[in-house]
């Protein structure tokens, strides 16, 4: 059975939909959390799913950090890696050894209002501020880019005239809690062939 990781730093409602529509069809053996007061290891621990604790700042740099990482990952056994909420940027040598095996899922309809400093709040800011008329949401393959990588789901949420970055954001995180499922499901079935920067889903 696929053995999955995630990565959190906050709350971790994306780490409850992963948990709450994959049970049984991927073994969760990971939550690792860069933030020891981070809700989401509260969330894995009533899951019964072991947490990891690696601070950015017990690391001398992101090289370091990563590492440590890598190496909890490592001894885990982990096959796929899904980044939820997760607020550090990993060092390419991470990507390396998992590549297009990491995850992430991006509050925005990328390449639109995504890059870096682009996280949380300020893109729905940004979305805002823009005019535009949708939103969304996006899970995408991460590779040394920031959120450049492949894309595997996206699904448009309406941008109403009255929204704040509150309101959209809480469209756009319902939008994420059924996407990311959904690609962790189609990894696990061998369906995502990525080529080049697309990435093909396979007839199940
Ligand atoms: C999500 O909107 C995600 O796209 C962004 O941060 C939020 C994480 O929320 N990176 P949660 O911790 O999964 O509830």
């Amino acid at each position: 059975m696929l053995r999955v990781a995630v990565f959190v730093s906050g709350n971790g409602s994306n780490l409850q939909a992963l948990l709450d529509n994959l049970r049984g069809e991927v073994e969760f053996a990971l939550v690792l959390s860069n933030k020891p007061e981070a809700y989401a290891l509260v969330r894995a621990e009533r899951a019964g799913v072991p947490t990891a604790i690696v601070r950015y700042e017990d690391y001398s740099d992101r090289t370091a950090f990563t590492r440590a990482i890598l190496e909890v990952v490592r001894e885990k056994g982990i096959d796929l890696i899904c980044l939820a909420g997760f607020n550090r940027i990993l060092d390419p040598v991470l990507i390396e050894a998992f590549p297009l095996r990491i995850m992430n899922t991006h509050p925005a309809l990328l390449p639109a209002f995504g890059g870096e400093g682009m996280f949380g709040r300020r893109v729905h800011e940004a979305v805002l501020a823009s005019g535009a008329k949708v939103s969304g949401a996006t899970v995408h393959f991460v590779t040394a880019e920031t959120d450049r990588g492949p894309i595997i789901l996206q699904a448009a949420v309406p941008v109403f005239d009255d929204d704040t970055p509150e309101t959209l954001a809480q469209r756009v995180l319902a939008a994420e809690h059924r996407l990311y499922p959904e690609a962790v499901r189609l990894f696990a079935a061998g369906r995502l062939k990525v080529e080049g920067n697309r990435v093909r889903i396979a007839p199940a």
